[in-house]
């Protein structure tokens, strides 16, 4: 989705403006602008496509500008052209906007009626022209801004600059991130904390329903019926370092390389290593009132989905309540039974998803307990859940979610058996086992990852084919839909995803000496069933994949290729582990066939619209 940036300080601020937006690349966008305010005058320059393309136009903005924003479009309404990139400029007023402005049309008429003529077929442009009307008859910013807002039905994450007033940078948010930096003699304002990390670790984030005012030494905050805020700034914990490439050709591939720390990190985290005892309180799980629990729901959109369809598999078993899952997507537009008694737990990497967003307010204003499982603190999401357990699994820039999803798994599991401790719902032998089987998960999580040089040799054989089936049986049926996901999403192979069971449903008519089938068949509880799907794929010649035991020579035997993998004793935790060879498939086969692995098309990391 959009990503904004903004500056003001004293010191030539374009360069800044342009390197904040490549931090913002991997929110996935289609065109680019920057606008600066300098001698009293606006200058802007923008451009379709990548920002490569806009950085050709950077010098001709004036170099001695020290204020200015830029915005990374992901198109809603209108093409992603030139001129429907922001910034959007109406004689000495200039705005940047990420959301989408509902009731657009009905303001469109509304305005060309009253004389106003409109550049672009965005949406965004009409706030601009609002604004600037309103500045005629009320001339101080802040209060021709809460006059405007009123009028705005959606979601908007505002920058704005103006001439009359050529110290200041004006924000506001409704529905859509906004984060402000603070440095010395400058401070700066994002769509996300990343595009700030190398300039400040001092945040704000502002609530929905705010209006800021930045200038070089101070930041002023209004709500919308215009009282003044004070807030006291947070301090990121990544550094800057992680947010790099550090090397590897791809984003993508430097996260599927980092799992075996994130996950050994988490674990020394949560897990206390002389008692063996999981940390309720550093998971959240505290501020929770468990006696209420009769029912869980969980919400969520993409891989964190699939990572929550996983919880049924650890969550449910381990605390013996009804555990459902629910696309927030859905969720939130149908009128679903909630009560006190259901606990709704959002799982979301970035912690702004809208539609898993408004399904936690929902639950919230239903009286449901609230739990987020999210990666990036003070987000959105964790602002609104009663209690968060924090992923930290560190920036995930690619688009195609990773290291974010084996981490979900894990926090699953952890979530699922410290309630079922805390309520006494297991018995001190299964509490050590399943400890057991954690403290040995890093080391499996390593030897996955060591087996990326095979992996590559069987994309090499594979990436020209237009389709392909996952399929596997309880806990690896989920991770047959994410590998699917993962491939669509990276290489635009069109792949779905299988339960064993389901493919004499139907998907097996697809079935022919063309089609790859990748068959996920760990050693456990459902590999019998799962050997006798393989049977009847190759039986109508399709070519299998296989992902299973090193050792399972039964399996092996059965497949063109296979890819060996670690097992563990869980099968929630397996999942972490057969995940991982499908992550490198997708990944190799993306590059062989040359599309874009970080910024896939048309995908965006954060979708901060419904
Ligand atoms: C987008 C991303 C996916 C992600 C999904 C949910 O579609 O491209 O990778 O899984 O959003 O995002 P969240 O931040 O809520 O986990």
């Amino acid at each position: 989705m959009c990503g904004v940036v903004g500056f003001i300080g004293k010191r030539p601020c374009v360069r800044t403006i342009f390197e904040g937006l490549q931090r913002l690349e991997y929110r996935g966008y289609d065109s680019a602008g920057i606008a600066t305010l300098s001698g009293g005058k606006i200058h802007t320059v923008k451009s379709d496509g990548k920002l490569a393309r806009l950085e050709g136009h950077l010098k001709d903005l004036p170099q001695e500008s020290f204020m200015g924003m830029g915005h990374t479009r992901w198109a809603t309404h209108g093409a992603p052209t030139t001129q429907n990139a922001h910034p959007h400029v109406s004689g000495d007023l200039a705005l940047i906007h990420n959301g989408i402005i509902e009731n657009y049309r009905e303001l469109k008429n509304e305005l060309i009626k009253d004389g106003y003529s409109f550049k672009s077929e965005t949406d965004s442009e009409v706030v601009l022209h609002l604004l600037s009307r309103e500045l005629k008859s009320t001339p101080k910013m802040k209060d021709a801004l809460l006059k405007i807002i009123a009028r705005l039905h959606g979601a908007y994450g505002l920058g704005i600059m103006w001439a009359g007033e050529p110290d200041a940078l004006y924000l506001v948010k409704q529905g859509s991130p906004v984060v402000i930096g603070t440095g010395t003699d400058e401070n700066y304002f994002a769509s996300d904390a990343l595009a700030l990390l190398p300039l400040t670790k001092s945040v704000i984030f502002l609530n929905d329903g705010e209006i800021g005012r930045l200038t070089k030494s101070t930041v002023e905050l209004w709500d919308f019926s215009g009282k003044q805020l004070t807030r006291v700034p947070s301090v990121l914990n990544w550094t800057a370092a992680s947010a790099e490439k550090q090397g590897y050709r791809h984003y993508m591939l430097k996260e599927i390389h980092e799992q075996p720390a994130v996950i050994a990190q988490t674990i020394a985290r949560l897990v206390d290593s002389k008692t063996g005892k999981i940390d309720t309180k550093e998971m959240g799980i505290d501020d929770l009132d468990l006696s209420q629990v009769k029912s869980i729901v969980y919400v969520a959109c993409g891989t964190a989905y699939y990572s929550a369809m996983i919880s049924k598999y650890c969550v449910e078993q381990f605390v013996g309540v009804s555990v459902s899952v629910e696309l927030a997507s859905e969720f939130r537009n149908r009128d679903p039974y909630l009560d006190k008694e259901t606990l709704v737990i959002a799982v979301t990497q970035s912690g702004e998803t809208a539609d898993t967003l408004a399904c936690i307010k929902h639950a919230a204003a239903k009286g449901c307990q609230t739990f987020a499982v999210c990666n990036v603190r003070f987000s959105s999401i964790p602002r609104s859940a009663k209690s968060t357990l924090y992923m930290e699994a560190g920036p995930e820039v690619g688009v195609a979610s990773t290291k974010a999803f084996t981490s979900m798994v894990l926090c699953h599991y952890l979530f699922g058996l410290a309630v079922a401790e805390k309520k006494k719902r297991v018995t001190p032998e299964v509490y050590g086992q399943a400890i057991q089987a954690l403290k040995q998960l890093p080391m499996a999580v390593d030897r996955a990852v060591n087996a990326a040089g095979l992996i590559e040799d069987v994309a090499a054989k594979y990436y020209e084919s237009p389709n392909f089936i996952f399929m596997g049986r309880g806990p690896s049926y989920m991770i047959a839909l994410e590998g699917a996901l993962k491939l669509k999403e990276v290489s635009y192979i069109h792949a779905e995803g299988y339960a064993g069971g389901e493919l004499k449903h139907g998907p097996i008519a697809l079935i022919d000496r063309h089609m790859p089938v990748v068959a996920v068949a760990p050693q456990d509880f459902h590999y019998e069933k799962m050997i006798s799907n393989v049977e009847e794929v190759r039986a109508r010649e399709g070519v299998v994949i296989g992902v299973g035991d090193l050792n399972d020579d039964k399996f092996k035997s059965l497949c063109r290729d296979y890819i060996p993998c670690p097992q563990s004793s869980d099968g929630a935790l397996q999942t972490i582990l057969t995940v991982i060879p499908l992550q490198f498939l997708a990944y190799y086969i993306a590059v062989k066939r040359g599309t874009d692995v970080d910024q896939p098309r048309n995908l965006a990391k954060s979708v901060t619209v419904e």
